[in-house]
């Protein structure tokens, strides 16, 4: 099985993900978190993709975009920085990027997706994967868009089986992903709700054909769960308090205050303190803090 980091906008940047490959070397590819088209891209998102803040991390870009020249702008983009792959992003729920037919919002009408993937694969220099939800309302939607993407050499297609209605509600729709694995040619990488070693083993006893797998939330709540499902031990407070550290020093050097600071590590933490069931009440007051030295001590509790 091949490991992917899920993107997750806010948390998974540059320093998070080099601090999984520092503490947790498990993870096979990492994907950024989505980013528009431009004709030059903004500061911090090239900060986010060249390749000295991602030393030896296979990093693919995922694109947020409709339009085929967009596609081809972009395209030359990153592959002047050297990158052969693109990910585009059929899969995002949320109103405002629904609303312009991008993301989730671009599977409500598999006429328009067909002829920009048709357009698409022309003008594009770079390799590309999508990573999909199954339809916008319905998973009756599913056969259509199955019906597009078998027409494309994509280089994989990752499938979160919800629609955008569900967010990230109800339970991913194992039917959907079992129709996509029947029907479709291209590799299939499986991702939505993995979140211990058993939502693994039950995965692969169902689907033994598919090998990659992408993880988001599950991550975030476990660093160590791909080396887990690899047989290592869990990880140990001090495995991750060393991961912790990394992000925190990481942010540190990035942002102006210690209130950005603290605002991104809140994001982390809304994951992570599931790793310490016990200290689930301590997430309200990383909530609320608001200074370095408060939250120091709310982690040391935790952690100690
Ligand atoms: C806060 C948040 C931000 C996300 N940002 C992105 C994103 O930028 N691009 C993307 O394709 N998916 C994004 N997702 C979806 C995740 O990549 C993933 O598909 C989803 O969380 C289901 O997988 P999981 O159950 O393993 O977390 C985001 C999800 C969350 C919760």
């Amino acid at each position: 099985m091949q490991f992917y980091l899920a993107p997750l906008e806010g948390v998974t940047g540059y320093i998070v993900r080099n601090a999984f490959a520092h503490h947790f070397p498990y993870i096979d590819k990492y994907f950024t978190p989505f980013f528009p088209a431009a004709k030059r891209m903004n500061k911090k998102i090239i900060r986010d993709l060249i390749p000295e803040n991602n030393p030896g991390i296979k990093l693919v870009p995922q694109l947020m975009v409709n339009d085929a020249k967009d596609m081809e702008m972009m395209g030359k983009q990153l592959k002047d920085m050297g990158f052969e792959s693109v990910n585009l992003n059929c899969g995002c729920p949320s109103g405002t990027v629904v609303s312009k037919k991008k993301g989730a919002g671009i599977l409500g009408d598999p006429v328009a997706l067909d002829r920009f993937l048709d357009e698409t694969f022309r003008v594009c220099p770079l390799k590309i994967s999508i990573k999909t939800r199954i339809g916008v309302e319905f998973p009756s939607e599913w056969e259509d868009i199955c019906k597009v993407y078998e027409k494309y050499p994509l280089e994989e297609l990752i499938i979160h089986p919800r629609v955008r209605t569900d967010f990230y509600k109800n339970t991913p729709n194992m039917e959907a992903f079992a129709y996509a694995v029947d029907r479709l040619p291209m590799p299939l990488c499986y991702n939505g709700d993995i979140n211990t070693v058993e939502d693994y083993q039950a995965f692969t006893e169902r689907f033994p054909q598919t090998d990659r797998m992408m993880i988001g939330r599950g991550l975030l709540a476990n660093p160590g769960l791909v080396g887990e499902i690899l047989g290592h031990d869990r990880a140990d407070k001090k495995q991750i308090k060393a991961f912790h550290d990394e992000i925190v020093n990481g942010y540190t050097e990035i942002f102006s205050g210690d209130k950005d600071v603290v605002g991104h590590m809140k994001e982390i933490w809304f994951y992570l303190i599931r790793f310490f069931p016990d200290k689930a009440r301590c997430l309200k007051q990383i909530q609320k803090c608001q200074s370095m030295p408060e939250y120091r001590l709310i982690v040391q509790q935790i952690l100690s």
